[in-house]
């Protein structure tokens, strides 16, 4: 008999093609993710579940999938949306895709950053607005990049990826990452600094750390304050590391110049919210690794996972054991 999954979304076909000869599968087929109960109700007697980051998995929803459950894939590198603690008790792996996504990542990173900087949104609507008379010497004036101090909160892959951009633009580049080496940082080409070193230094402040319970609203009123006036925020990493309400008040009073985020608390932001009127907010909807290529190679590595974690073999890309 066949193992059997429970595929939480469709994914690209590469994935499912590869899951397809080995399993007895279910995709939920609506373009928006389960809701728990029904997640939980679909999940029971499965050997294997392949979440995304829109699914929560709680020690609760792996105890009405029982006990036979391997295998918890995630098809993202970020897994804050599973209980890792209660699926390890429980002796059910945990897979993710790291890698394939950082390249991507980190290009959105740099969208951003150079979008927000050169105020290319608002140029968008000055246009449709009907305001363009003629070429104007101070219309639109922004920041200049090249030359600029960067700053990278969390040099793992993608935070690397983005200071290896940063060199071709002749960045200085700090970065604050509590576990890195100085030999890492002298790879990268970074300077390792303090964070509040880091904040009071940088003309951009990229974030890409994982969320966890020390990183949630590490940028936060008292963070922001530290800030210079004109420093520009990107966030490509997870919404909740920012305190969006103490982001708001900053930028709409001139703590820092802007934000550029491709990541929102809560997901999805609702079209009403007040931060979608500031002309300094530039908010895209988390589509960091949004490529045609990095979405398949996602989800060719989060099938072999699911494949492996059913079939009793070591994953090819377990989530680190920490
Ligand atoms: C991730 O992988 O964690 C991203 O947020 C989505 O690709």
């Amino acid at each position: 008999m066949k193992p059997t999954v429970f595929v939480a979304r469709r994914i690209p076909d590469a994935g499912l093609k590869i899951i397809e000869p080995v399993c007895e599968m279910q995709v939920w087929e609506n373009s928006l993710p389960p809701p728990y109960e029904n997640l939980t109700a679909r999940v029971k007697g499965v050997d294997g579940i392949l979440s995304l980051l829109t699914d929560r998995i709680d020690g609760a929803l792996m105890d009405a999938a029982g006990a036979q459950l391997k295998i918890i894939s995630q098809y993202a590198v970020g897994y804050d949306n599973i209980d890792v603690a209660a699926a390890r008790e429980r002796g059910i792996a945990i897979g993710h895709t790291p890698g394939v996504l950082t390249e991507a990542t980190a290009d959105l990173a740099f969208a951003l950053l150079m979008a927000a900087a050169r105020r290319i949104q608002e140029g968008v609507e000055y246009i449709r607005a009907g305001h363009w008379k003629t070429w104007e010497p101070t219309t639109l004036l922004g920041a200049d990049i090249t030359g600029a101090t960067l700053g990278i909160v969390g040099l793992g892959r993608i935070g690397k990826a983005v200071a290896r951009r940063a060199g071709g633009f002749d960045m200085r580049i700090l970065a604050h990452s509590p576990s890195a080496t100085a030999e890492t940082a002298a790879e990268a080409g970074v300077t390792l600094v303090d964070l509040d070193r880091l904040l009071r230094e940088s003309d951009f402040v990229s974030l890409h750390v994982p969320l966890n319970a020390r990183t949630r609203h590490l940028i936060n009123r008292d963070t922001l304050r530290k800030m210079k006036p004109t420093a520009i925020l990107i966030n490509t990493t997870r919404g909740p590391v920012v305190d969006q309400q103490a982001l708001y008040d900053a930028l709409s009073s001139g703590v820092i110049g802007a934000a550029a985020l491709d990541v929102t608390d809560p997901e999805p932001m609702s079209p009403d919210d007040p931060l979608l009127r500031l002309p300094n907010a530039l908010i895209v909807p988390h589509v960091g690794s949004a490529t045609i290529k990095t979405r398949d190679r996602m989800a060719v590595m989060a099938a072999e996972n699911l494949v492996a974690g059913v079939t009793g073999k070591p994953l090819p890309h377990p989530v680190p054991s920490k």
